[in-house]
């Protein structure tokens, strides 16, 4: 029925353009039959836009349909003005009050997405320092070993060893620690191995992971995103009860990609769900926060 309802604009366009051609010229039937061309093709890439819309995850509503999660937090675009920074600084404090619910879940949060791109780089570096702003010494560990952007965000100098010297190398996770901030550290990737599903999933992996639950402080991994690649699934197979926070934007992917990457999260894993993007935020708020500022 749907693919049916998918006919009707090109062919209404095409009815419409016939007429319009008759109208013009009825004594040819060029005009009718250029007209009825017109109105299909403009109808069928209508349609096409339209379908491509509906397969999009539309909204936060949207999102928490699929994955049966309650968005705890929406975290605007970044952006250089005032307003901007204060509404997606409240979004990641919104975000650390939701976790404080799991806290005494084992093991470190995870945070990724279903696919590359909605943010889950700027919502481990935002919710890092949120965390460590409230008194708690926080690591954060780049462990996206495909496309890593954490230090780069946060502006700390990437050493040359990082996670990968502790995977395959065995140097201490401790040694490999780089201060950003007073209660906030980073553990870089360092040199991108051809191997990080492996790496991640080994026996080297789970020692790393041992290493980082040791170290008396929060730990966050900002992982690579789950339906491309298995690096992630893998790194969950040794982390099945720390909590994953599971980044979704909308517009940017399909309710499908959505709701596979969801079934792909451990079924004992605490897990909530944070909507990145646009989003329209009553202007009440925005005062609201300014004036609760001033
Ligand atoms: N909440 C947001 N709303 C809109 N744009 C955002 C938001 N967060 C990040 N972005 C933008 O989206 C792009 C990707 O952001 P980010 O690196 O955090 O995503 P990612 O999921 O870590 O990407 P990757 O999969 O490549 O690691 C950046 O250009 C960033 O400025
Ligand atoms: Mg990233």
């Amino acid at each position: 029925m749907p693919r049916l309802v998918l006919l009707l604009p090109p062919l209404l366009l095409a009815a419409l353009g016939a007429g319009a051609g008759l109208l013009a010229d009825p004594d040819r039937a060029w005009p009718a039959a250029a007209g009825a061309v017109a109105g299909l093709v403009l109808g069928a890439a209508a349609a096409l836009l339209w379908a491509r819309r509906r397969r999009r995850v539309r909204d936060g509503a949207d999102a928490a349909a699929i994955t049966g999660l309650t968005p705890v937090a929406h975290v605007p675009p970044p952006g250089d003005h005032a307003p901007d920074r204060r509404r997606q600084e409240e979004a990641f404090r919104m975000l650390r009050a939701a976790l404080r619910l799991h806290e005494g879940s084992a093991g470190p949060v995870v945070v990724t997405s279903a696919a590359p791109g909605e943010g889950k780089t700027t919502v481990a570096a935002g919710l890092g320092r949120a965390l460590a702003r409230s008194g708690r010494p926080v690591v954060l560990v780049e462990a996206d070993l495909r496309r890593p952007g954490l230090a780069a965000l946060l502006g700390t100098p990437t050493p040359p060893q990082g996670l990968t010297a502790a995977l395959v190398g065995g140097v201490p996770v401790a040694e490999l620690l780089v201060e950003v901030e007073p209660g906030l550290r980073v553990v870089p990737a360092g040199a991108l191995p051809p191997n990080a599903p492996e790496l991640l999933g080994s026996e080297d992996g789970a020692r790393v992971l041992d290493e980082l639950r040791a170290l008396d402080a929060l730990v966050l991994l900002d992982v690579a995103p789950l339906l491309p690649v298995a690096d992630t699934r893998e790194l969950l197979a040794h982390e099945r009860h720390g909590t994953v926070v599971l980044v979704a934007r909308p517009g940017r992917i399909t309710r499908d990609e959505l709701a596979r990457a969801a079934a792909l999260l451990p079924p004992d894993a605490p897990r909530v769900l944070v909507v990145s993007g646009q989003a329209s935020t009553p202007r009440s708020y925005d005062r609201y926060l300014r004036d609760a500022e001033a």
